[in-house]
């Protein structure tokens, strides 16, 4: 059974994703160096950011993926940038669209485009703390437990179906900066798991609950 289980999961699913970016781009290096083990069942096909400046592009750069600048302000409407980013990934034949730190709202063109197949990383374990500045925001409430969160992207800022909570602590003495680190590795984890589990069709959405088929391999630090 494990063996038939590993052979089905070993099986070749190579689906074109699109990365979009704003800043750093650790979460694209997580997605990047995935790939390059074969642990995304994915390829990255383009990476977008809205900024030239952004760390992310040298990332992809450095990966040779192909880059593409979008920036807001070069657009003066909200729609006209929402079309050329819908135009841009219907043009790179993409399936699935992750947003890695990238701090554009995403229109209705380009969730019209690819339905339950925009997702997003926040820093917080959503309900909780949407917005800017959550592990912040985390610290100020005082809570014990926060963590991040990988979520279908609807028209709803950080409000879509949840598909995977990572928690982590917030410590005694703790900084925000300290805590901000600890949960952007619990991201570094749970995006690449979850854009796998998509690509491997593996991912039910039901109105807001979102079910995952599992294998018992899960476990063992394969995804
Ligand atoms: C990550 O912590 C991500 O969760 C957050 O921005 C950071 C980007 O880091 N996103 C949001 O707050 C979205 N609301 P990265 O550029 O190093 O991946």
């Amino acid at each position: 059974m494990r063996q038939l289980l590993a052979r089905q999961r070993g099986k070749k699913h190579n689906i074109p994703i699109a990365v979009l970016i704003s800043g750093t781009g650790s979460n694209l290096q997580a997605l990047i160096d995935a790939e390059a083990v074969n642990r995304l069942s994915a390829t990255i096909r383009v990476v977008v950011s809205s900024k030239d400046t952004a760390l992310g592009v040298k990332r992809a750069q450095n990966a040779k993926i192909k880059t593409e600048i979008v920036r807001p302000s070069d657009y003066s409407t909200r729609e006209e940038h929402d079309e050329t980013l819908a135009k841009l990934l219907l043009r790179s034949s993409v399936e699935f669209v992750c947003l890695a730190g990238y701090t554009c709202i995403v229109g209705p063109r380009v969730l019209e485009a690819f339905p339950n197949r925009v997702l997003n990383i926040h820093p917080s374990l959503l309900p909780a703390f949407p917005g800017l500045n959550a592990p912040q925001q985390a610290m100020q409430f005082g809570v014990k437990i926060t963590g991040c969160t990988v979520h279908i992207v609807t028209d709803v800022v950080d409000g879509g179906p949840i598909v995977a909570q990572g928690a982590v602590p917030v410590l005694d003495g703790d900084t925000t900066e300290a805590l901000a680190a600890r949960i952007l590795a619990e991201e570094h984890r749970i995006y690449p798991q979850v854009v796998r589990w998509f690509c491997e069709r593996r991912v039910h959405v039901n109105g807001r609950m979102v079910t995952i088929d599992r294998h018992p391999l899960d476990d063992e630090g394969d995804g």
